[in-house]
């Protein structure tokens, strides 16, 4: 049986740092307010490059780092909710600049939780024999859907991406369990609309309308603890572990206190859970990726630890994977 290991990762950041007295320059709000109810002091927001560009950057240090040549990579997958343009996909354009000639490329939504299951979505491809080299990406310019104006979204989310290059291993290694699920039914508690509809049938849209992200804080903040302990508890089972056997869990970077919470509520040390959204805030399907390749250059992952990530987001869609880092 074929799995699926990490071979490579990178991660890319724009360089401009907005910090929360940035922040309470633009809106009614604090650094005390902001850093006690999420953990945030800062994220990085774009001044000039979209979503294609950071995952680009990411996906071609993931490539570095992998050993591998563009034209070994069988597939792309760009995880996003912030693409550039409805076609073409992000994952086509950073195909296109990589020159990764053999790949076929396509972006996945699950908002947030988009880098696991692009994650489990590539684990298929290389389980089944189809593909043996596969480029994971989850990449978000949020910066480009928030109401600047509302104080209780803009102080939330940051701009980034994370990379990992997926490889074909004949031992049992990689990713061992995943656990992804969804529930329409509370979709509304975090949305950002597409374009309206507009044609001869149907009125137009007013000129001026730009999409920005809604949210239902507490509800989110519900959501958020309950299906994250949830799939920490699947995963486990299926991979046959305990709490005690994961040496690390990386969470969906949004807040801290759902960190905490979950921590609690699981009965796990929160020293097990890495937290970086201090520097970057929530930068959605580029979490979890930014997440472990910061551990990754930290020397925090050994051969052998099991970790376990997990992620949630709007949908409301979550998922976690237990995977043995090689
Ligand atoms: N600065 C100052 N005051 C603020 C700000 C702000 N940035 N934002 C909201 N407030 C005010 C509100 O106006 C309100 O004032 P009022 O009582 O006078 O009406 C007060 O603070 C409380 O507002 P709530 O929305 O009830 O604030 P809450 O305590 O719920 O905290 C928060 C908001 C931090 C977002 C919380 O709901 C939360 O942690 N939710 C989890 C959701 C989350 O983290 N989402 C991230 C993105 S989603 C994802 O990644 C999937």
């Amino acid at each position: 049986m074929l799995h699926a290991t990490i071979i490579g990762t990178g991660r890319y950041v724009p360089n401009n740092i907005m910090t929360n007295e940035d922040l309470a320059k633009l809106v009614d709000t604090s650094n005390e307010w902001i850093e006690s109810r999420t953990g945030i002091k800062e994220r990085r927001i774009t001044t000039s490059e979209n979503t294609s560009d950071l995952a680009y950057q990411a996906g071609s240090r993931a490539l570095i780092s992998s050993g591998l040549e563009a034209s070994e990579i069988d597939l792309i997958i760009c995880a996003t909710i912030t693409p550039d343009s409805f076609m073409p996909s992000v994952a086509c354009m950073v195909q296109g600049r990589l020159g990764a000639s053999k790949a076929a490329a396509f972006d996945l939504n699950a908002a947030c939780t988009g880098f696991v299951y692009a994650l489990v979505t590539a684990q298929q491809f290389i389980e089944s024999g189809m593909y043996k080299n596969i480029l994971v990406i989850g990449a978000d310019t949020n910066s480009k859907v928030l109401d600047w104006e509302d104080r209780s979204t803009c102080v939330l989310f940051g701009d980034g991406a994370g990379a990992v290059v997926l490889a074909a291993s004949e031992q049992k290694k990689g990713i061992i369990a995943a656990d992804l699920t969804s529930d329409g039914s509370k979709q509304s508690f975090l949305v950002c609309p597409a374009v309206p509809l507009a044609n001869p049938y149907v009125r137009s849209a007013p000129e001026a309308f730009r999409p920005s992200i809604k949210m239902q804080g507490q509800e989110v903040f519900k959501f958020a603890v309950r299906s994250v302990m949830d799939n920490i508890k699947t995963v486990l089972k299926k991979a046959g572990c305990e709490a005690e056997d994961i040496k690390y869990i990386i969470p969906h970077q949004a807040n801290r206190r759902i960190i905490e919470h979950v921590a609690k509520c699981c009965d796990i040390s929160l020293d097990k859970f890495f937290i970086n959204l201090d520097k970057y805030g929530n930068t959605s399907s580029g979490s979890i990726g930014i997440a472990l390749v910061e551990m990754v250059e930290e020397n925090l992952l050994q051969q052998g630890d099991k970790i376990i990530l997990v992620g949630f987001g709007g949908g409301m869609t979550s998922a976690g994977v237990l995977l043995e880092w090689s």
